[in-house]
Order: C-alpha cells, then structure tokens, then sequence
C-alpha cells in the first residue's frame, strides 16, 4: 500500500493536479491576448507596475472585474509572463511584463506573437483536441478533419478572416526568428533568385533582400494567401501548389513547411525543390528539429507540444523530425550534402545542396 503521506507521493498528487488543470494556462494567456492586456501595460515602453483596476481602466474602460483579472494575471505569473509586485502589506498587487510578456507588445510595425496565441485558440482548431486521442486509434483521417470535415489548409482558404489571422501569426513568429538568422547564418550569401516555398506574406524574403539586395524573390505560396500578400519592392508573389511543382531558382527558401506534412508529402516537396535548383543550387529549410533527449527543458517541450499540433491540426502524420530524419528524408530525394546550424532554439536551419 502507497504512503500517501509521503514527500514522493504529495509531489506526484500536485504534479498530476496541475496537468489535469493545464488548460487553464492557454486559454488564460488567451484571454489576455484578447483583452490586449501586454499593450495596456507596455504603454510605449514605460512598463510600470499596474493594479488589475488600471489595466482593465486602460481596456475596458466602462468596466469590469478586476478580481477575475487579477486571477488570472496571477496564474500566468507563475509562468512568468507577468511579473507581480506585492506593496508591503500584499494586498494589493501590480503586474508588468517579464521578456515573455513583452513579446505579446505590439512593435512598429504592428507586429507580435499575440496573433499566433489567437490563431491557435479559435473554435475550429479547438473542436480538434477533443479527439487527439483519435490520431492514435486511426491515423488516416486527422482530428482536425474529424472536427471540422476538411483539412486546415482548405478550411482556412475558405474563410478569409482566418487567412488573414494566419497570416498576421507567421509574420509575428517569424520576423524576430530571421533578425537571429540573418546574423547567424551567410548562407543567402552569392543567390541571385531565391524563392520563399510557403513564404505567407513573404515577410522572410523582405528581409532576406534587404540584407542581400542583389537577390531576387519569389514567394511562392497558394494563391489565396499570396492574393493577401502585401507588396514587397524585389519580390515578386506566385500563386501555386508546391506539390506540383516550384518555381526554379538557385537559392530556395522554406520555413515551417516540411513540419507539417507526412514523410511521403515531404518527399514529394523536397523532390520538386531538387527540380527546381542547378547542380549545386541550395534548399534552406527552417524547421523545428526534435532534440534526442525527452528532458523538461522549456526548448524540449516547446518542441514536443509543437509536434503533438501538427499531429492534431495539420497532418496526423506530419512531424517534428530529428536531423537524422531530415537528411535522410533529403538523401532520399537526391541531394548530396546536408548540414545543420543551429541559430535558434525553436527552428534550426537546415541545408540540403544538391
Ligand atoms: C506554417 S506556415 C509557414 C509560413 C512561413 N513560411 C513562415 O514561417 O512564416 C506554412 C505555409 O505553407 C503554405 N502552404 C500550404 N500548402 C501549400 C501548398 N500546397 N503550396 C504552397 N504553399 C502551401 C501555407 O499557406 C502557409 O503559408
């Protein structure tokens, strides 16, 4: 019979307790995105401590509750979004944004990762995680196909508001990855045409071109994002289909792509990029690449709950890969050498010449 009285089974009762009660950590963060709450308290930088009373007056001016704010605030400070500043008495507390927080602020060019946390929360990717579950009794349809009655891709065509969330969640995530690439990595150095497979707004590319102007881009995305796409001087957008086929150049581009989809889908998209280059020419793709070890690092979970999204959302075997599968799903296809750089801790560059 267990002690329940023990250290070691006290710790694994909270442990369970707090899982079972995880949900309340993204949909708080959520609502605080929704109630553009990092704004409120950002205020051009000044980031002074605020009562959840002058939050909600800055957001909701006619009113409210801040109790429930402050709850909710409180929680997400433990996660260290927030930081909590209790006056000498501690009753009452102040919040201002730690360096989690402040990448939900808005920058200049009116750009965040709050979009990501909203695109990942609307109601047609909730109803899919019910039914994870499903993606291991039967994984040829995915949950999100079961929840929603076509894949995510199709879904968003249809629904412009969703086009256009996505859209503003890429460019919140990935403008701040390519400044680290850009000073990390020269591989873009010597391309004349680079193309941008899956280039969404084609925010990668503006930057890519404005370190290397000599480059010429394409982004070459499906026709009903490129239609979206704003326009960018030395970029040309094209609408298509990278499973049929990719517009040639000697540089391609490719970020948060091959994640998505099975390793047959991968094949077929990398084979196509091998197509489209000269002998020599460089596929550079982006990715997440799984660690080997399952430890608790926030880097290794970011990772593995990533992994488990594409299995609900998009492919239900699509996947995080290791490098090891990367190469060979690019051996497979024919390029010859392959390397890694690892400039990020989410996405890893990977380089696939043929
Ligand atoms: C996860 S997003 C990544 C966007 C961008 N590369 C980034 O990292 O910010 C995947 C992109 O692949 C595009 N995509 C999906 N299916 C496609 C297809 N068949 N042909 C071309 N692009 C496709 C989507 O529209 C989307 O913009």
């Amino acid at each position: 019979m267990e002690d329940e009285s023990s250290e070691t089974r006290k710790r694994a009762r909270v442990a369970i307790l707090e899982l079972a009660n995880m949900i309340s950590v993204p949909m708080s963060l959520n609502a605080v995105v929704r109630l553009n709450v990092a704004d409120a308290i950002w205020q051009g930088g000044t980031n002074s401590p605020l009562s959840a009373s002058e939050i909600l007056a800055r957001i909701h001016p006619s009113g409210g509750d801040p109790e429930n704010l402050q709850r909710i605030l409180r929680m997400l400070t433990s996660y260290g979004v927030f930081a909590e500043h209790l006056n000498a008495d501690a009753i009452e507390r102040k919040y201002s944004l730690t360096e989690i927080g402040k990448t939900l602020v808005t920058d200049g060019e009116g750009l965040s990762y709050a979009p990501y946390v909203l695109q990942h929360h609307q109601d047609a990717l909730m109803r899919a995680w019910p039914l994870v579950h499903e993606a291991v009794l039967d994984s040829t349809t995915e949950p999100f196909v079961k929840a929603n009655d076509e894949p995510a891709y199709d879904y968003y065509g249809k629904r412009p508001e969703m086009n256009g969330l996505m859209l503003k969640a890429m460019s919140g995530v990935s403008v701040p990855f390519m400044k680290a690439v850009l000073k990390g990595y020269s591989g873009f150095q010597g391309l004349e045409r680079l193309v941008d497979v899956g280039g969404s707004a084609g925010d990668c590319l503006r930057m890519i071109l404005h370190k290397y102007p000599i480059v010429q881009g394409i982004n070459f995305d499906l026709p009903e994002v490129v239609a979206k796409a704003p326009n960018i001087p030395g970029v040309t957008h094209v609408g298509g289909d990278m499973f049929k086929s990719i517009p040639s150049a000697d540089g391609i581009f490719m970020k948060w792509v091959l994640t998505t989809w099975t390793d047959y889908e991968c094949k077929q998209i990398m084979e196509n990029c091998y197509n489209a280059l000269p002998v020599g020419g460089k596929l550079i793709a982006c990715e997440p690449v799984l660690p080997k070890d399952s430890d608790d690092s926030h880097r290794t979970r970011a990772l593995l709950e990533g992994d488990i999204f594409v299995m609900t959302i998009y492919r239900a075997k699509g996947k995080h890969r290791t490098e090891e599968e990367f190469k060979q799903l690019g051996h497979s296809v024919g390029f010859s050498h392959f390397q890694a750089f690892y400039v990020d801790y989410f996405y890893s560059i990977l380089e696939f010449q043929k």
